[in-house]
């Protein structure tokens, strides 16, 4: 605690001289409350790395275990926390990480709903928060992570739908949101994200046909299998069939569409 006042006060002192770059060190100073609020909503350390002592206000939080900062600015822009047996909420002042790329907390036991002020993050490319508990709607604001390239729900309970939102994101390319009881409909909005390249749907509850809108935006080239479910292996049989190298030989949308209908008509 002493140590942070005395940056405290030493962060108002710069700034009062307007020199040696204050902004620089208030910002690092954000982001380390923000991760000791992410430490104290932890309530179970299965390996007590965390909250056992790596993660202590006496080394640079830049070298804490799972935390990458970029090196010209010291501001955190990856925080990659796999298989840690980590057990708790997730604190909303991760919100306040604003250099953050890439969060990936995949298995562990996060519960709770997903806090919305991850919305706050503008540089986020991937929200990896797979094999969890998280429970709540999907949040909307995600879309104003505008340069989000791959999100991964899978293996959670989140319900609702998919938000209409994500039909405007401009560089969604990967979104598995497989394994969760969401309800409603295949959205066809999802056929407006222009960058989408992978989608996948496996048993997360969601009814309706295969909108053809999905593959209005997919450049051949770019076609990957479409998993719904456990038409998964006839599908992967399609993706070869149109991963031919010469163009000619792909089949066109339209017999893969035919094609899928086929395979989803004869599920029981
Ligand atoms: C935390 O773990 C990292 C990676 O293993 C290590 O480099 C660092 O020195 C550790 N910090 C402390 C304070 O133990
Ligand atoms: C940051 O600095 C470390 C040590 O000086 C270096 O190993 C690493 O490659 C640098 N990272 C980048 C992205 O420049
Ligand atoms: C960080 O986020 C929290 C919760 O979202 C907020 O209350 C706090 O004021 C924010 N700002 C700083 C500088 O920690
Ligand atoms: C998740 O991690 C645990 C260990 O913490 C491991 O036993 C389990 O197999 C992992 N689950 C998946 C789906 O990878
Ligand atoms: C699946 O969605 C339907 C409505 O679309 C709902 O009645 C049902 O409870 C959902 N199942 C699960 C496991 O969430
Ligand atoms: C897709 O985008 C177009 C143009 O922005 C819009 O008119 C249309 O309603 C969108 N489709 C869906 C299903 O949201």
């Amino acid at each position: 605690m002493e140590k942070f006042i005395f940056v405290a006060f030493l962060d108002v002192m710069l700034a009062s001289l307007s020199m040696f770059q204050p902004v620089i060190c208030s910002s690092n100073f954000i982001d380390q409350v923000a991760l000791l609020h992410f430490k104290s909503a932890i309530n179970i350390d299965l390996t007590n790395t965390i909250k056992g002592g790596n993660w202590t206000i006496e080394a640079n939080f830049c070298e804490w275990i799972g935390v990458i900062c970029s090196n010209r600015t010291q501001r955190v822009t990856t925080l990659n926390l796999l298989y840690m047996g980590l057990h708790g909420r997730l604190s909303p002042y991760l919100g306040n990480l604003s250099f953050l790329a890439s969060l990936d907390l995949s298995n562990n036991s996060f519960y709770g709903r997903i806090p919305i002020e991850i919305g706050q993050l503008r540089r986020l490319k991937e929200l990896i928060l797979e094999i969890n508990q998280f429970e709540g709607n999907i949040p909307p604001n995600l879309i104003q992570c505008q340069n989000l390239e791959v999100i991964s729900l899978t293996v959670n309970r989140l319900m609702g739908g998919i938000p209409r939102e994500f039909g405007t994101f401009p560089k969604l390319q990967l979104l598995y949101l497989d394994l969760n009881p969401l309800r409603g409909q295949i959205p066809s909005f999802l056929g407006n994200i222009s960058t989408l390249q992978f989608i996948s749907l496996c048993s997360a509850n969601l009814t309706g046909s295969i909108p053809l809108t999905l593959f209005n935006s997919m450049k051949h080239e770019d076609l990957m299998p479409l998993e719904l479910g456990s038409i998964v292996l006839s599908i992967l049989e399609l993706g070869l069939e149109c991963s031919k190298d010469l163009p000619e030989e792909r089949m066109a949308m339209k017999t893969i569409m035919v094609k899928l209908n086929k395979i989803k008509l004869s599920l029981p």
